[in-house]
This record gives structure tokens, sequence and C-alpha cells, in this order.
């Protein structure tokens, strides 16, 4: 785990590996933004001149390394790219203060040198800070930059070509931060929660199947939940079987491994409100007996990710002692085709008493969450999320970056959507148009798993809304583009499992805590 300090040390004495400054792209070229002036007084004021020899734009990604002079300790200056001058100024004065940067801007691009510095030890950020919220920001983006997965790569038994690679920078020292400040120690103090918790996410997610079946993702929170003081109850088949569970149960009928539902509950003295998040949690999607094809398998085991957000928000949301309760439904279940399988034809009894006929078993996550809102929803919390890698149709209509939110409630809708803009995740509110329900109608049962193909995260979003208890505000967030980045990283975000998700979680938690929501 990566270590962060705040430090009021001057740049020029600073024992550190690197030190990472930002360059803006001006409108002539690089223009150094605040908080490395005594970087640039080591370079006698020629750093944005030296970065334009380089052929440094400034642009958003950008990495540049260069050798320090004499006047500084550290052997290496980074410096980080922060995209275009803010406000891009029509009167060509390319001059920033810190309030400029967004945390976002701050984020990624010490996501971005954090990346760019694995296999250093120590490295040092002089990059702009206006207030608390900047500390945090640069923290946030460092600590998410500096994850790397490689718990598979052999190292052991005499392994001489060990594939191990460089581990993730080791300590980052935020420079310009007042470390007796109570907003700055809490900014810290609440980054370092969010992105252990997600970071751990990750792992979860790029853990292969082989290793965590929902029996071990169970031991996994039942754990972390005792640690944090969260109380938890997991239903084995068994007791599944006993409540009545024929969603999760008839998703998990053919695997050799059983599903389990996870219930994870936070409680605070002061709380006034009470939040339910859900996740959903394959530990494998193979499609089941509608088998997916070869090309569509690979990364499947990505598909608890709801699940792992949920787990980490409220381990985080636990760690920061928010004055909200929080109960977390992990549904598991893994996917899988056998003799035992569950039948595309067959009918499914759900926890709710609906009948639910399954005309595709690859339609695997709707049953599993329609369980576990129907049974959330009995303790009529103020609100449910639910947080799925739901949809292949939500990536075609909004890529892998950004994902979609559904709600039973325009207002909630939106504040989750501000939520998530505010935690720097990207999202996008999507309608729930009535006439796709009568695609799902079952000459058999209550309804089918599928509809039209056409719009089918909303439709799946509308399977969803029939299992919500009556009068509960709900919202679903389909994760399935940006919950696994099988591309190049890039700011923050590594390959494999990303964490998304969570950051909305938690501000969404702060939000209530605050009184912000209803
Ligand atoms: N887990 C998948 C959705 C998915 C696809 C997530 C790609 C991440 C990447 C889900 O269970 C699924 O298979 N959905 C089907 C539903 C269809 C059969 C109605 C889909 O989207 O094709
Ligand atoms: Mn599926
Ligand atoms: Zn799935």
């Amino acid at each position: 785990m990566t270590a962060l300090t705040l430090s009021t040390a001057a740049a020029s004495g600073l024992r550190a590996d690197a030190i990472v400054v930002g360059v803006a792209k001006g409108t002539k070229g690089p223009v150094l933004a605040p908080g490395a002036e005594a970087v640039d007084q080591a370079f006698d004021g020629k750093l944005a001149a030296l970065l334009e020899t380089l052929g440094a734009s400034g642009g958003e990604g950008e990495v540049s390394k260069l050798p320090s002079p004499t006047g500084l300790k550290a052997p290496l200056v980074l410096a980080v790219g922060l995209g275009a001058v803010p406000g891009a100024p029509a009167d060509g004065d390319d001059t920033t203060t810190a309030a400029d940067y967004t945390d976002e801007v701050l984020r990624t691009a010490a996501g971005t040198a954090a990346r760019a510095l694995t296999g250093a030890k120590k490295a040092a950020f002089a990059l702009p800070i206006a207030d608390a919220e900047a500390v945090g920001a640069i923290a946030e983006g460092a600590l998410l930059g500096a994850y790397a997965f490689d718990a598979y790569k052999e190292t052991g038994r005499g392994n001489k070509n060990a594939s191990k690679g460089k581990a993730p920078l080791a300590e980052i020292a935020v420079l310009g931060a007042k470390p007796r400040d109570k907003a700055h120690k809490a900014a810290v103090a609440r980054a370092l929660a969010v992105t252990e918790e997600l970071n751990r996410a990750r792992d979860l997610v790029n853990t292969p199947p082989n290793d965590l079946d929902p029996e071990a993702f169970a031991a996994v929170a039942t754990a972390a939940a005792k640690e944090h003081g969260i109380k938890v109850q997991v239903l084995d088949e068994k007791a599944l079987t006993k409540g009545g569970y024929g969603g999760i149960l008839g998703v998990g009928a053919g695997s050799a491994a059983g599903p389990r539902l996870v219930k994870l509950s936070y409680t605070h003295p002061d709380a006034e409100k009470h939040l339910a998040y859900i996740g959903k949690g394959i530990t494998y999607d193979s499609g089941g007996i509608s088998l997916k094809p070869a090309g569509h398998n690979e990364t499947m085991k990505c598909d608890m990710a709801g699940a792992a957000a949920v787990f980490a928000s409220v381990v985080a949301v636990a760690r920061l002692g928010l004055a909200v309760n929080v109960t977390g439904w992990l549904a598991l279940a893994e996917n899988m085709p056998s003799g035992s399988a569950t039948r595309p034809g067959d009918v499914l009894r759900m926890y709710s008493g609906k009948t639910v006929e399954v005309l595709n078993t690859d339609a695997e996550g709707r049953l599993v969450l329609a369980d576990a809102l129907a049974k959330a929803s009995e303790e009529e919390p103020d609100a449910i999320v639910d947080v799925a890698t739901l949809t292949g149709a939500m990536m075609v209509a909004l890529g892998n970056r950004t994902f979609g939110i559904n709600a039973n409630d325009d207002a909630f809708r939106a504040s989750i959507h501000e939520t998530a803009e505010e935690a720097g995740e990207a999202a996008w509110p999507m309608p729930m148009p009535e006439h796709l329900r009568k695609g799902m109608d079952s000459p058999t049962a209550d309804i089918a798993n599928m509809g039209e193909r056409m719009g089918g995260g909303l439709v799946a979003a509308l399977f969803l809304r029939e299992f919500v208890g009556e009068g509960i505000t709900w919202a679903h967030l389909d994760i399935a583009g940006p919950a696994f980045n099988e591309g190049a990283p890039f700011g923050y975000t590594p390959k494999g499992g990303t964490g998304s998700g969570v950051r909305t979680l938690v501000r969404l938690a702060e939000r209530t805590a605050a009184g912000d929501l209803g």
C-alpha cells in the first residue's frame, strides 16, 4: 500500500526520487502551473522553455522527464500535462492561479504522474493547490495511479524469468499543503480510506474466477466487515432455498460453486437516513446454457464489479464514520452451463413472489438483482442504488468510460448524476420508455427476462423496476462500460478492474449524511 504525507519541505532540499510539477497548454506554448515556482527557480526560470524544446505542449496525459539541475536534491523532475489553460483566455494571457484547476484535472494529472513513476520509491507532488479539496484530489489521483495487480506474476520457486512488473510508487508527498490544517488532514484521511478500498475492489475484479467464487467473495467481505465494525450476514444455498430466492438460486444452479447473498449493515447512532446499495456479483458470466461465444467471455470475471463497488464503498463509509446508515447487498453467483443449470424456457419463482420466464440465461444479472432489490425493499430504506455490469447495450450507448443512470424518480436520477460528477466519475442519465415494457410480456409467467434488443440497457432497467418495493426511491447504475478497462491505462485508471462506482457511492453517502438529499 502506498503511503501519503503532507510536506512543507522546500522543493530544493527535498529527498525524493522525483518532483512532479504541472504544465498547462497555453496559447503560445507550455505554461507552468502554480506550485512549480521553486522547481522553476532551480532551472533559472527556464523550465517552461526547456519543456517546449523537448516538444512538450502541456496537453492532458503528457509526461516529460528531466534530470534535475544542481539546485534540487531530487534527481528527476517530472512535468505532467494539465490540458488547456483553464478558461481559454481570449486575451492570450496564460497566467493561471491554483483555483483555475478543477479537482478532476488534478486527480487525472496526479494519477498519470504516479503511473509514470512506477518503480520509484518516493515522489513529491508540487501541483496547484487552492484548497483542501485540491489536496484531496491530488492525493486521490496519485493513490489510484499507484496501483498494480501482479498477485499472479510468479517470482517464487526459483523462477528466473520473473514476470512481475516494477512495484507501484511507494511513497507520495504532497507539497504546498498544510500538514497541520484540519481540513487538509481530513482530505488526506478521506483519500486514503476511499482509494485503499477502491483499490481493493479493483483487486477483487482482477482476481481470476477460479480463485473468487461466491463463497470466497463472501469470506473476503465477512473478514473486512468484522475488521471495520460492520454487521455481516451471509445466506448460503440452504438459507437462500429456505428464503425463496429463486432468482439468485436460478442463476447459480449450473455452477459447482453455490450462490450467496451477503448483507453488510453499517449503522451510525446519529444517522437520519438509510441507503441500500446492491451489487451484481456474478463471479463469472459464461452466459449459462445461452453460452457466450468465444471472444465474449474472456473478461467475464469482471461481472462482479458492481458487488465489489458496493463492498468497497460500505467499508469506506465505515472507515469515514459517516452519519448515515448504509446496507450493502452483494448478490453473488456464478453463471455456468451444466446439467443442473437453468434452461431457456424455465420459470423461476422470485423472492418477491413474481414469476420470471428465463428466455436467455445470459440475462442473469437482472435475476440476482431482482431478489436483492425485493429483499432490500423490506427495510424501507430512503433510497436504493444498484450497481451492475448489466448490459452490453449500455456500452454501445455510452462507450467505455461512462456509466448509465436509470431511476424511478427524475430528481434522484439528477442528484446521482451530480454526485457522480462531483466524485469525478463520468455518468449520464438514461430514460425508461414505458413502451419497452411490453416486450417482456410472457405467455407463461409474470414477466420474461428479455425484451426488445434495441434499447437493451433500458429494457433491463424496466425489468429491475418491477422488483423495487412500492414507493421506494431507486436508481440503477449500469457500469458495464467503465468497470473494466481492456485498453491502455489513462490518468488514474489502470488496465483491468477500475473500481467504477465506488467514488459515487461514497460521495452519495457523504451528501446524505450532510442532509443534502431529501
Ligand atoms: N455481464 C453481461 C453484460 C456485459 C457485457 C458486461 C460486456 C460487461 C461487458 C450481462 O450478463 C449480459 O450478458 N447481458 C446480455 C443481456 C441480453 C442477453 C439480454 C447482453 O447485454 O448482451
Ligand atoms: Mn450475462
Ligand atoms: Zn452478466
